[in-house]
């Protein structure tokens, strides 16, 4: 059961950060749930010695029991005690993009409880390159595991309002960072299978991934629908996710038929939500998510987006689907399942 608590909301300057970052490690170190800001969207994060604190995310966030949580440290140092090796293909993405939106599977050593991996053997790593979340860790002095500090199922959040929307009154601090960069949860990459495989992308690439570790790989599961009792690498990948509380199409076509899908089949309720190109062809009304060739535009976008048409009170979103190359594949894995893969396709 979550008791109900008076949350106080901080937002950070750079005259106050090391004051707001004691603040939050002080609750931390006492086992409490604080949010707090990363690059790429909000964390929910609690101190991993404390089995009551994590099991308290799971409470807060209604995740389910079977979802592992990613660690974050703020120095390669904290990295030792809570992995049993280091494999070289873990040392070159640590060197080329540590810190930032890039989390590594390692094997777990005994510091990292069961409760954060759900019994796997294995546990996920990152080291953010915000300065505030950076702080915090420094401050509490012992990794925090978070996971986006979303209720279960929705939008991730990348601004402190959509923390407050759905965790008012039931963590006691969430610091405010302001709008986070990037927008989409880090890239997941494991090193313990036999080629490096990218089990959730993020905004650091596979390309990018390639460049350095030329047989990198993507899991199927990331343009998929994975089944409940599927057994998966990353739990994560099985859940309805991102979902506002509405019907949400998906639709893959190049502009001209994106236009004319929803201008000839749009009904009351409708919202759709487009690029930059096309917005002022379109007979209904809608959100821009960004221009379609900038994947980083519609991935800053696409949560804060998906969450004011629910506020709207759309009763369904017709989104044109982005690209499935480079950096838009974080953006289409976001949205398939947002939509619960409800994809229409047009050819022209
Ligand atoms: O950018 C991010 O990664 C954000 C910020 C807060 O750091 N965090 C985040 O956490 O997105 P969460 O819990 O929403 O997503 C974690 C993903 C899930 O898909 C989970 O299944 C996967 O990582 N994961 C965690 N531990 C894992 C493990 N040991 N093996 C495979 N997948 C794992
Ligand atoms: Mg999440």
């Amino acid at each position: 059961m979550v008791v109900k608590v008076k949350t106080k909301v901080i937002t950070v300057d750079k005259n106050n950060i090391k004051d707001v970052a004691n603040e939050a490690a002080e609750l931390l170190r006492n086992g409490e749930v604080v949010a707090i800001p990363t690059e790429t969207v909000y964390g929910l994060a609690a101190q991993i010695y404390s089995d009551d604190a994590v099991k308290n995310i799971f409470n807060v966030k209604g995740r389910p029991q079977d979802n592992p949580i990613i660690v974050h440290i703020s120095s390669i140092n904290m990295l030792k005690e809570l992995v049993t090796e280091i494999p070289e293909t873990a040392r070159v993405l640590m060197d080329h993009f540590w810190p930032g939106p890039l989390t590594i599977i390692f094997k777990k050593s005994k510091a990292v409880s069961d409760i954060i991996t759900c019994g796997m053997d294995t546990v996920a790593i990152r080291f953010p390159v915000n300065e505030i979340a950076q702080e915090i860790i420094t401050a509490t002095g012992i990794p925090l595991a978070a996971p986006s500090a979303n209720l279960s199922g929705k939008p991730s959040p990348t601004t402190a309002e959509h923390c407050i929307y759905d965790l008012n009154g039931k963590i006691p601090l969430i610091v405010d960072g302001g709008s986070c960069d990037v927008g989409v949860e880090s890239t997941v990459v494991s090193v313990c299978g036999s080629k490096p495989t990218i089990l959730r992308p993020g905004i650091i690439s596979l390309e990018e991934i390639k460049l350095y570790l030329p047989d990198a790989i993507v899991s199927d599961t990331v343009l998929r629908a994975v089944r409940d009792d599927e057994k998966v690498e990353s739990p994560g990948m099985k859940y309805k996710h991102y979902s506002p509380n509405c019907d949400v199409v998906l639709v893959e076509s190049n502009i001209d038929g994106f236009v004319r899908f929803v201008n000839e089949n749009a009904q009351d309720g409708d919202y759709a939500m487009c690029f930059t190109e096309e917005y002022s062809y379109l007979r209904i009304p809608y959100l821009i998510y960004g221009s379609e060739d900038d994947p980083e535009e519609q991935a800053h976008n696409i949560f804060g987006t998906l969450r004011k048409l629910e506020a709207y009170g759309a009763k369904r979103i017709l989104i044109h689907a982005p690209d499935k190359a480079g950096k838009a594949l974080a953006v289409m894995n976001r949205l398939l399942r947002a939509s619960g893969f409800n994809v229409v396709r047009i050819d022209d």
